[in-house]
């Protein structure tokens, strides 16, 4: 089933979620730093979205299936070449010029609010730097091309647009998703397509978009411990992940942070 809000009750529940969620990324800002592992900030996370704010943190725990291993930690952390899902480890530190994405999911009553963003730990390469900001546009614009009637193929063509015309590339074995009561649902929201195609979008869908793009070719694979996904030519990958509801006439950002606007 296609995750969408029923009521007005649904609709502040999801907001609440969303803004939740946006609430651990603007915490956890200032403790990324040289030096820093990437477990403490999981465990940062964890202590402020179970004992400041009320949440369940989704990802722990969380399988994707009967027989998979289940993630072990709160927050994701990719650091580099890592595509998404990076667990969080007291071996990982980081170091001037790496790239972070830090990825929370909350449940409050119920309902999910997902959200990841990028980090430049110290100062990043040229290149970094590139990859970091066309990524958050490439997350902008296919967050433009949402509201009642247009389509997934539109979102997913504005972002590997985006992407390609600056010479990166878009991972294509992991999308955006349905999300409400259930973290992963229908639709599967790819970051690439043709415009006026597949399913038409509909007002009080609520869904993630959540781009992973790459420096390098798009190929991806999976490491042994099940999870983390890295870039197969080992070059660096972003990705920004917003949760939506669609509108008549755009896109309800749930998880907007203060400093965005849209
Ligand atoms: N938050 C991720 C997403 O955007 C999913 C993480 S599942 C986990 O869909 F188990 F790896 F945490
Ligand atoms: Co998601
Ligand atoms: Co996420």
């Amino acid at each position: 089933m296609v995750a969408r809000v029923e009521t007005e009750d649904d609709i502040a529940h999801m907001r609440a979620a969303g803004q939740l969620a946006a609430g651990v990324l603007e915490m956890i800002g200032e403790h990324v730093t040289v030096g820093a592992t990437t477990e403490e900030l999981n465990a940062l996370c964890h202590d402020y979205i179970v004992n400041s704010i009320d949440c369940v943190p989704a990802p722990l725990n969380y399988s994707n299936g009967p027989g998979q291993v289940p993630f072990p930690k709160s927050i994701c952390t990719s650091v580099n070449h890592v595509v998404c899902h990076g667990i969080p480890s007291p071996k990982k530190a980081l170091k001037s010029g790496d790239i972070l994405n830090i990825d929370v999911t909350v449940i409050k009553n119920g309902f999910h609010g997902d959200t990841s963003k990028m980090f430049c730990v110290g100062k990043p390469s040229v290149l970094a730097d590139r990859l970091v900001r066309i990524t958050q546009e490439c997350l902008y614009r296919g967050i433009q091309a949402v509201r009642a009637g247009a389509t997934l193929g539109d979102i997913g063509y504005a972002i590997q647009s985006h992407a390609e015309a600056h010479h990166f590339s878009v991972v294509r074995e992991f999308c955006g998703h349905g999300i409400g009561r259930v973290f992963h649902d229908e639709p599967q929201v790819v970051h690439y397509g043709r415009p006026n195609s597949g399913m038409r979008l509909e007002e009080g869908m609520t869904f993630t978009i959540e781009p992973m793009i790459n420096a390098g070719k798009r190929h991806v694979k999976m490491l042994p411990d099940r999870w983390t996904v890295v870039t197969k030519d080992h070059k660096l990958s972003a990705q920004w992940e917003h949760t939506i509801m669609v509108t008549a006439s755009g896109a309800d950002v749930l998880t907007q942070r203060a400093e965005e606007s849209f």
